[in-house]
């Protein structure tokens, strides 16, 4: 197995399969993540925000991962998602996160370019080894339920992505491609999902001939996930599925038995229901090649 996250990524690109990157708050929803991945026998990416930093804490998550990494022996990475100043990020890697995605897509896209490329010389001086993932477009923001998708999703065109990340030396780049942050009330009905422009993944890739995530991984429609992997997609990111499960699960648990006090009883529910969301995604994420051979 792949022993680095550079490399996890280049075996996950030559086999057109994708990484799962999954978002935890704490320790419980961590230890689930690591444990369905551990099952699969895949790697898998544990992603926290500033916002799940703060929570969580940045040199806490470390330690907790490097302790997984260190007693199951399996290939488990940690991402500073969504960092949208330098200061945090400079944080992340220090306390030992192997990537960071340096968020600036909000600005024009030449503030963008100069703030990203800064990012990136600033924490590979820091580490050589980290990855840094730059974004362009607009895909939304936040991993909760929404009343309504966001009026106007511009789509990345071919020739920003290549200049993107030729002027700022990322590893990664995350494209908006029809993908969108959160899911919609419709969603969680299972009556719509996310649809993705498939031809434009192929149409970026190409151009900019780079590793490539795509976020807002939640309720998008699963044909076109396996397509999206197979025309480039490198790493999917995965959040509002699991805070949905785990919601729903802890809800039963408390209404369960009103007498039940136990944290480990009363958690077990929402631990096992992340397991169940992690196992399906990364099967998914991996049967994209499978199919591919067999069509
Ligand atoms: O960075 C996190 C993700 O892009 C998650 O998006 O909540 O729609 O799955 P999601
Ligand atoms: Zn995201």
């Amino acid at each position: 197995m792949p022993s680095t996250l550079l490399q996890t990524l280049k075996a996950a690109d030559e086999a057109r399969t994708a990484v799962g990157h999954f978002n935890v708050s704490d320790s419980v929803v961590l230890q689930a993540v690591a444990s369905a991945a551990r099952e699969s026998g895949l790697p898998v990416i544990v992603g926290l925000s500033e916002g799940e930093r703060n929570f969580f804490g940045t040199h806490e998550a470390a330690a907790m991962v490097n302790a997984i990494r260190d007693s199951h022996g399996q290939a488990i990475f940690l991402n500073a998602d969504h960092t949208h100043s330098v200061e945090s990020a400079i944080a992340a890697v220090k306390a030992g996160f192997n990537s960071v995605v340096f968020d600036r897509s909000a600005l024009p896209f030449e503030e963008n370019i100069r703030e990203t490329r800064n990012a990136v010389q600033t924490l590979k001086s820091l580490n050589p080894a980290v990855i840094v993932e730059g974004e362009i477009g607009d895909i939304g923001t936040g991993s909760q339920i929404h009343e309504k998708a966001p009026d106007r999703l511009v789509l990345t065109t071919p020739e920003e992505a290549r200049q993107f990340v030729q002027e700022t030396g990322v590893d990664v780049l995350s494209p908006a491609v029809g993908n969108m942050h959160g899911m919609l009330k419709s969603m969680l009905q299972g009556t719509t999902q996310k649809r993705l422009n498939v031809a434009r993944i192929t149409e970026i890739k190409a151009a900019a001939g780079i590793y490539m995530t795509l976020h807002g991984g939640s309720g998008t429609n699963d044909d076109d996930l396996r397509e999206a992997i197979r025309s480039g997609i490198t790493v999917v990111h995965v959040n509002t599925e699991i805070r949905v499960a785990w919601k729903r699960a802890l809800q039963d648990a408390f209404a369960k038995d009103d007498a039940e006090v136990v944290p480990y009883k009363l958690l077990a529910e929402p631990f096992r229901a992340v397991q169940d969301v992690v196992r399906r995604r990364l099967q998914l994420f991996n049967s994209a090649a499978v199919r591919a051979h067999s069509t």
